[in-house]
């Protein structure tokens, strides 16, 4: 069998602990498919407004301490992540970010200057030698891509979710008990499902996936299966599977 290929865009959406990172990446490089973590350029984007020492509440002064340059890599073999040329790849998920991205993301002026660099990411990494992207995020089917022929929203109970993002905090050495974790889970859930511009929501024309009972290969085959039914996973050099 030869190798298979990703044509066009998968939207992957949904909160945090669904294993949308993990899958996304994997199903990337399955699929020799470029790879785009939106939640990483909003993680960068706040460390810029903690460094510069804003309130990332700040209507006036966030705006313009995210014009820092942020760029991401479109590897799913190494997903880089830069801000003002140094790689900050470990230092976006500690808690200082994680605690106030959520506020920073929340800006119109973030969200638009941050879609607008996402849509030409991925449509030069379609003119480029990959014809296919996997990007995650929150508003990939709504705002972003609201053309991708696949969407997926990605689901879990809250319990699950905050037990997967304790193993991950916990294999990074970040600590955090359970308890808190699933606090600060739903919290973020608040603040992103709440908020005016752009909030977390499947698209209309999106496949809900609950991963509560999955484990990654079960939402791996899941997705490749939607990708496959919608004719955009291809034999290289060939026609649609
Ligand atoms: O996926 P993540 O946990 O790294 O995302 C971090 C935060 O960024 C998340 O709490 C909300 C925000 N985000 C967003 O508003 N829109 C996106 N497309 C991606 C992330």
């Amino acid at each position: 069998m030869g190798a298979e290929r990703l044509r066009g865009v998968v939207a992957l959406d949904g909160p945090s602990g669904t294993g949308k990172s993990t899958v996304a990446r994997r199903l990337a490089r399955q699929l020799a498919a470029g790879y785009l973590d939106t939640g990483a350029m909003y993680r960068a984007a706040t460390l810029a407004v903690l460094r510069a020492g804003v309130d990332p509440a700040d209507p006036e002064a966030v705006p313009v301490a995210v014009r820092a340059v942020v760029e991401v890599g479109t590897d799913p073999a190494s997903p880089a992540v830069q801000l003002a040329g140094e790689d900050v790849a470990v230092e976006i998920r500690g808690e200082p970010v994680t605690s106030a991205v959520s506020a920073v993301s929340a800006h119109p002026e973030v969200r638009q200057r941050l879609v607008d660099q996402q849509r030409r990411i991925i449509a030069s990494v379609l003119a480029s030698g990959r014809q296919g992207i996997v990007v995650e995020g929150r508003d990939i089917g709504t705002v972003v891509a609201p053309e991708a022929p696949l969407k997926v929203y990605l689901t879990a109970s809250a319990q699950v979710r905050a037990r997967r993002r304790g193993n991950q905090d916990r294999r990074a050495g970040r600590g955090g008990d359970q308890a808190s974790t699933l606090v600060a889970v739903q919290r973020r859930d608040e603040l992103d499902s709440g908020r005016v511009t752009s909030p977390l929501r499947p698209a209309e024309d999106a496949v809900v996936l609950d991963t509560t009972e999955l484990d990654v290969p079960g939402v791996l085959t899941a997705l490749r299966r939607l990708a496959t039914e919608r004719g955009l996973v291809e034999l290289a050099g060939g026609g649609p599977r």
